[in-house]
């Protein structure tokens, strides 16, 4: 099946070079190899890891004009797929989105690793580089201290309502850490969970002209 692999991957990286809101190829890239790396670690099916996690933001409203046609896009393209790995695929991708976090918790071994790895790629130094480009993408400033970190919000608020870079952390990215799947996931989200923490310390400090 690697010739599926590599058909899918030269799709995939023609179709998100250029995306400008962090969702670029090279984010495909590191969550399709740190979920290869996870699944070795977990004992989870490589090559069904490696397609959804190639496709796995296909059927993003950020990416696809919608969440339908999305889909429809990744199932003409699994069609060397079994009927089971498809729809399995199928699952993992419409199951591991965040969206404001009002999700029901993802059932097989291979969406709680794809998921793992896509949220890894949100924390960390890759996570603070990629939370600042979303938020230039979308005219949002650094951060406002008039604005409030939401706590609760739905899907389109999460989307749709103004916030700022460092609110995102507080609304998103220090929740993740306690919502990883799989022991490996959590090992590697401990120590970037760290680097944020420190980072947002630091910048609350520059801010007030502390340091
Ligand atoms: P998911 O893929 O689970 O739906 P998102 O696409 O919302 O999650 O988020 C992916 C990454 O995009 C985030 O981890 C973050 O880096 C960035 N991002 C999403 N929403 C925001 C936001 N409102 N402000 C800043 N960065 C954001
Ligand atoms: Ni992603």
């Amino acid at each position: 099946m690697d010739h599926v692999i590599d058909e899918l991957r030269t799709y995939v990286k023609q179709k998100l070079e250029k995306e400008g809101s962090g969702h670029d190829w090279y984010h495909i890239d590191r969550v399709v190899k740190q979920a290869r790396s996870i699944a070795k670690e977990e004992g989870a099916n490589l090559f069904i890891c490696e397609v959804a996690a190639l496709v796995h933001d296909l059927a993003d409203d950020k990416i696809a004009s919608s969440e339908q046609a999305g889909l429809e896009e990744v199932e003409q393209l699994l069609f060397p797929l079994n009927k089971v790995d498809l729809e399995h695929v199928l699952e993992i991708i419409t199951t591991i989105s965040f969206k404001g976090g009002n999700r029901p918790p993802v059932r097989s071994l291979e969406a709680k690793v794809v998921q793992d790895a896509d949220r890894l790629d949100a924390i960390g130094a890759i996570g603070v580089a990629r939370t600042f480009v979303y938020a230039g993408s979308k005219g949002d400033l650094i951060y406002d201290p008039s604005i409030q970190p939401r706590e609760h919000m739905s899907a389109s608020s999460y989307r749709n309502e103004k916030s700022t870079a460092i609110n995102h952390f507080y609304e998103k990215l220090l929740n993740l850490k306690g919502l990883m799947n799989t022991n490996t996931g959590l090992r590697i989200a401990e120590e970037r969970h760290e680097f944020m923490t420190s980072f947002l310390s630091q910048f609350h400090e520059e801010w007030e002209g502390l340091k």
